[in-house]
């Protein structure tokens, strides 16, 4: 399991167990997260799940795929540390990673 931290717009931390395998979008839905939409249900068609990476952990998370990059156009507010969470894969290396939901989606 690994641990992420999840910031909602008005500062609420969630902090979850995630499954290796699963993704970021998903343990936002599972755990209730406010402001994560997901509408496409996760195949980087919406830009609902749009998230900022924390500064510290954007090179551990790594750069969008090119279709992300395309989707993330959609997004409301982007910024270089971006990134639609459905994209992002837990992973034993993200032990600790911390995202935070923008003000609104696309
Ligand atoms: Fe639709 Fe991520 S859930 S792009």
């Amino acid at each position: 399991m690994t641990k992420i931290t999840y910031f909602a717009h008005d500062g609420t931390e969630f902090t979850v167990e995630a499954e290796d395998g699963s993704t970021v979008m998903e343990n936002a839905i599972k755990n209730a997260v406010p402001g994560i939409e997901a509408e496409c249900g996760g195949a980087c068609a919406c830009a609902t799940c749009h998230v900022y990476v924390d500064e510290a952990w954007t090179e551990t998370v790594g750069e969008p795929e090119a279709m992300e990059e395309d989707m993330l156009d959609f997004a409301y507010d982007v910024q270089p540390n971006s990134r639609l969470s459905c994209q992002i894969k837990v992973r034993p290396e993200l032990d600790g990673l911390v995202v935070r939901v923008p003000e609104r989606q696309a």
